[in-house]
């Protein structure tokens, strides 16, 4: 592995399971160290920080509900306390609700908006603060989805925090980039992680995906956690403002009838 991030602290968020914790050993077998953030599994966190300090790097656990503004501020002051500074963030926390629209309910819509959008929102302002007052450069690495531009019929909650991802990143490129950071999104297909348990489950939806994908396979977490080392790290430098897609070639798939 290349040495890219020694001397850097990462916080990826939603890191106790699949892409997430992905990313973390990732930066980590690379040097960074990780502020590994969990909702409500302390054991993958613990799992994800035993993997980290496997390769010699520092890493921090801490429980914080990215949709709690107190709890993503907590994140970023945690990262300076115990690991001096912050350099990297990854919001990757995300959860989506299966519903036809007329049956999205308030409470669940609020959940997956408060979780993808909201969450990276003031995360990355908290983020951006103190980088800002210390004259440093940075770098926001969001985990949006092909749902960023493609349809998902049923997801219509989960589709508008990832197309208002898009917004968001593009919109923080232009007002960061004179401060030295960059912000670009990373879109995953379809990856085999916790989310998808129950399309893994289910055979034929399975294997109709699967026919769509052009690379004839679903994504690991390490296919994504490759392209977001690449652009955490400094030969993305000149980067910014753009969502770079690991699918498999699902969005681009064209088949005569
Ligand atoms: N797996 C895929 O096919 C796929 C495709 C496109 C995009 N994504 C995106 O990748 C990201 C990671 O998903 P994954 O596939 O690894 O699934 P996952 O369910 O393993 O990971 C989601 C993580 O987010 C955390 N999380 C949920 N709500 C949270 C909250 N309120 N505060 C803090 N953390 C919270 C979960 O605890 C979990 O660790 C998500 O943003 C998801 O939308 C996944």
């Amino acid at each position: 592995m290349p040495d890219r991030f020694t001397g850097k602290v990462a916080i990826v968020t939603g890191s106790s399971s699949g892409i997430g914790q992905s990313i973390a050993i990732r930066l980590a077998s690379e040097g960074a160290a990780v502020v590994i953030d969990y909702h409500s599994h302390p054991e993958g966190a613990n799992e994800t920080k035993a993997k980290v300090e496997a390769f010699g790097s520092k890493a921090i656990t801490v429980q914080a509900d990215v949709s709690s503004l107190a709890d993503t501020q907590n994140l970023v002051d945690q990262a300076y306390i115990q690991l001096g500074g912050c350099d990297i963030l990854v919001n990757n926390a995300g959860v989506e609700k299966n519903a036809p629209f007329l049956e999205v309910t308030e409470k669940d819509y609020d959940m997956v908006l408060d979780t993808n959008l909201k969450g990276a929102f003031f995360l990355t302002q908290a983020f951006v603060k103190r980088l800002v007052a210390l004259q440093k450069p940075g770098r926001v690495i969001n985990i949006s989805s092909v749902h960023e531009d493609m349809v998902f019929p049923n997801f219509a909650s989960y589709c508008a925090a990832k197309g208002g991802m898009r917004m968001l990143m593009r919109d923080l490129a232009m007002e960061l980039g004179p401060v030295g950071i960059t912000v670009n999104n990373v879109a995953p297909g379809a990856i085999n992680t916790p989310i998808n348990t129950a399309l893994l489950a289910d055979k034929p939806k399975l294997n109709a995906l699967l026919n769509n994908i052009p690379l004839g396979r679903l994504g690991s977490t390490d296919d994504v956690s490759a392209l977001v080392a690449f652009l955490a790290s400094d030969e993305a430098g000149y980067i910014t403002g753009s969502t770079y897609v690991v699918d498999g070639g699902l969005m681009r798939n064209y088949k005569e009838q």
